[in-house]
């Protein structure tokens, strides 16, 4: 397991190159389930959830081509062989549950295994079920797997979604493009990795309007084709490199970071005091000041994002005055604070709110890595911090951020990877 060692107090100054998002890529991968013809996805990010997607996508039967031969564009496409899931592949990334709608669509028949939870909450897939049953999909839970048939195909229907889940709006968004008929899903997720998914989907001939307005309406096609598609900047990395230059008292360029995608977060850090200006290249992130307390509530898009909730606990940490985190969307997503709390941090959880105190500095220390997010907390508070931070289990890290020291140190900092 590889190992990060972060000797931190160096404000970073440079160039970021912003990657495709994690989160687009891994549905628009999905998404060439629903052609025999070829996809050809490009600005895929090589990060280890899209290898996993990849072995996913090969062991039901369809071709996925390395265009480049760098892992920066695929080729997905060809006849299904297999329609399940195993559990192997699921248990490991739970976005695979996403097949689960274009399976069936496209062969009318699937059997994916349900994914359980995960060290942010329970997660489950309630409404992904229910919304694929609306559609006329016959689902029994056996032996731990999802087993659905729709024999006659699915058939357009309005569907209602108590919570504008992203997974279950992008679930069924993909198998209505082949349903007889209309379908509308009403309190659908706004997340703009579903407009870059809804737009590759029209590109390959769905009929899809409605994208981020809240209500989708597909009108279902016989078949789909191939396209080509440029997966959209990752937002969350974004956000997540701005925090490091906020922490740092830095200056950074975010080459391809878009405003639009970012709304809620960059009103944030402005208002702890942390600069955000937009160019024809991209944001440029810097602070002069010191960094001030804010209070931030997690909600779905238009909101303040969950993903971005443990980077802003690192920068709140060495904020003036207090701060309250409430996390509305996991119940499970404050794994990051007691390995805060070991660097010097000031945080006390109080259900699903965090109270920070922010302290004049934080000092490094041995931690550990717990989730995605969470692990990138403890790298901003890394770079912060004084003296040597060593991080282990990166390979949480690795599932969905690419090149994460040659961008930091690119910048100045002074981290290094130990590979074991
Ligand atoms: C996606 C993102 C994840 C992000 C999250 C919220 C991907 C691969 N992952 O996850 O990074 O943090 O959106 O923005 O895109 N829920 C149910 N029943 C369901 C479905 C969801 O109760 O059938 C609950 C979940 O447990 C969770 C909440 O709804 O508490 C939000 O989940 P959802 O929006 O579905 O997130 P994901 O698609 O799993």
């Amino acid at each position: 397991m590889d190992r990060f060692i972060i000797r931190g107090g160096r404000p970073l100054r440079g160039e970021i190159v912003i990657g495709g998002a994690k989160n687009a890529g891994l549905k628009l991968m999905v998404a060439g389930l629903l052609t025999a013809e070829r996809l050809v996805l490009t600005n895929v990010p090589r990060i280890a959830d899209i290898a996993t997607m990849r072995d996913l996508l090969i062991q039901h039967g369809v071709a996925v081509e390395d265009v480049n031969g760098d892992g920066s564009a695929y080729a997905v496409g060809g006849e299904i062989t297999s329609t399940e899931a195993p559990y192997d592949i699921v248990s490991k990334m739970r976005a695979s549950i996403l097949v689960l709608g274009p399976l069936l669509a496209r062969c009318r028949e699937a059997r994916v295994s349900l994914p359980g939870g995960c060290a942010i909450g329970t997660r489950p897939v309630d409404m992904h079920l229910k919304g694929l049953e609306a559609l006329g999909a016959e689902i029994r839970l056996e032996n731990g797997y999802i087993n659905a048939r729709a024999p006659e195909g699915l058939i357009g229907e309005r569907i209602i979604l108590p919570f504008a889940s992203v997974g279950a709006t992008e679930n069924l968004l993909m198998a209505a493009t082949l349903a007889k008929g209309r379908t509308e899903i009403v309190n659908a997720a706004r997340e703009p990795e579903i407009g870059d998914l809804v737009a590759c989907l029209n590109k390959m001939g769905a009929r899809i309007s409605g994208s981020g307005s809240g209500t989708l309406v597909i009108d279902g096609v016989e078949a789909l084709q191939g396209a080509e598609h440029r997966i959209m900047p990752d937002r969350i990395e974004c956000g997540t490199y701005a925090c490091a230059a906020g922490i740092t008292g830095g200056d950074v360029r975010l080459v391809g970071g878009r405003l639009d995608d970012l709304g809620a977060v960059v009103r944030t850090l402005e208002e702890a005091g942390v600069e955000v200006t937009e160019d024809e290249k991209g944001l440029r992130v810097r602070r002069t000041g010191a960094l001030r307390g804010v209070d931030i509530m997690t909600e779905p898009y238009p909101g303040f994002p969950t993903d971005m909730q443990a980077q802003f606990m690192a920068l709140l940490s060495v904020a003036e005055g207090a701060s309250m985190v409430t996390e509305t969307i996991f119940e499970n997503r404050f794994m990051h604070v007691p390995e805060l709390n070991r660097m010097g941090a000031r945080i006390n959880v109080h259900g699903s709110s965090a109270i920070i105190r922010g302290v004049h500095a934080l000092s490094g220390a041995p931690v550990m890595a717990t989730d995605l997010r969470a692990s990138f907390s403890l790298i901003l508070a890394g770079l912060a911090a004084h003296g040597e931070t060593i991080l282990s289990r990166v390979y949480h890290l690795d599932r969905g951020y690419e090149a994460v020291e040659r961008k930091l140190a690119a910048c100045g900092a002074n981290i290094e990877r130990v590979r074991e």
